[in-house]
């Protein structure tokens, strides 16, 4: 039986950093609000299913090109607090699809020393996906590639309660202080504990919104959104939001260090 794998398969040449961006300037982590599988299956007269089958295929693209081109961590929305909502049918089917794809591409991303972890309140999911989810984590953990990040049930809301519920037990405990509780004990509790926060968000389908994804870690992330549906996106699409990205000047609230204006107050 064939299976395709991640990041391998008939790609297994490295692909090369297109010309004109700064290897430099690359942003450390990116950020992908997947969406528009359903739109794009519609556009197409086919079932929901099988948009969310295609954003797996783009999912694998863009991992294998943010690898290939030295980008350290990638961290993707794949199914949000608020996704329960959707129909019963639609949710079963991404449940088991998150299974399926990661049941099969566990080897592949072994081999190409993916470290690949989880995002979110895992708890409420399938068990046989939180077994799976367990056994990734643990066997690709000492991984040196990429940092890929799957938010699963991840809602920035319920991430900023739940460390906010971690801190007052610890200072209940008597463990911690809560005058000591500053940015960085905070950030500690969250999902991302042990991540840089993103330099880029991209979001496909053409939203201009956040929908409830890394609220406090996207505090100074560059947005790029493209018209581009997520099954569509591909090494041309990511591409241009790395040329966005560089083009961009970062000031983090303070004045461009490129610029003279400081000096003539
Ligand atoms: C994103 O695509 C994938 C998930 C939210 C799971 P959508 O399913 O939201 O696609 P649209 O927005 O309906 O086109
Ligand atoms: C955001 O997309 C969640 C994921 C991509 C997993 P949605 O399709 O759920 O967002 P809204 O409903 O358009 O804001
Ligand atoms: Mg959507």
């Amino acid at each position: 039986m064939s299976r395709t794998s991640a990041i391998t398969t008939d790609q297994t040449k490295v692909c090369t950093l297109p010309t004109g961006l700064d290897k430099g300037r690359l942003p450390s982590h990116i950020a992908v609000i997947m969406d528009g599988n359903g739109r794009w299956a519609k556009s197409r007269g086919l079932p929901r299913a099988l948009g969310h089958r295609a954003g797996v295929e783009a999912l694998k693209t863009t991992l294998r090109l943010c690898s290939d081109w030295g980008i350290k961590a990638l961290t993707v929305y794949a199914f949000s607090t608020e996704n329960w909502s959707r129909p019963e049918d639609e949710v079963n089917f991404l449940m088991a699809l998150f299974e399926r794809v990661l049941q099969n591409e566990l080897e592949s991303l072994q081999n190409e020393k993916v470290r690949i972890n989880f995002l979110g309140d895992l708890d409420s999911l399938p068990r046989r996906l939180q077994q799976l989810i367990e056994e990734a984590r643990n066997l690709t953990a000492m991984n040196k590639g990429i940092s890929f990040n799957v938010c699963t049930n991840y809602g920035g809301r319920r991430e900023l309660v739940l460390a906010a519920q971690k801190l007052a037990k610890r200072s209940l405990n008597g463990d911690l202080d809560p005058d000591m509780i500053d940015e960085n004990i905070f950030a500690s509790e969250l999902f991302t504990a042990s991540l840089v926060d993103p330099d880029l968000l991209i979001r496909t389908s053409g939203e201009r919104r956040i929908s409830n994804f890394l609220l406090w870690q996207l505090a100074y992330a560059e947005i790029h959104v493209t018209d581009v549906l997520w099954p569509d996106f591909d090494e041309q699409a990511l591409s241009k939001a790395l040329f966005d990205y560089q083009s961009r000047c970062r000031r983090f609230g303070g004045l461009d260090p490129m610029s003279s204006e400081h000096h003539h107050l």
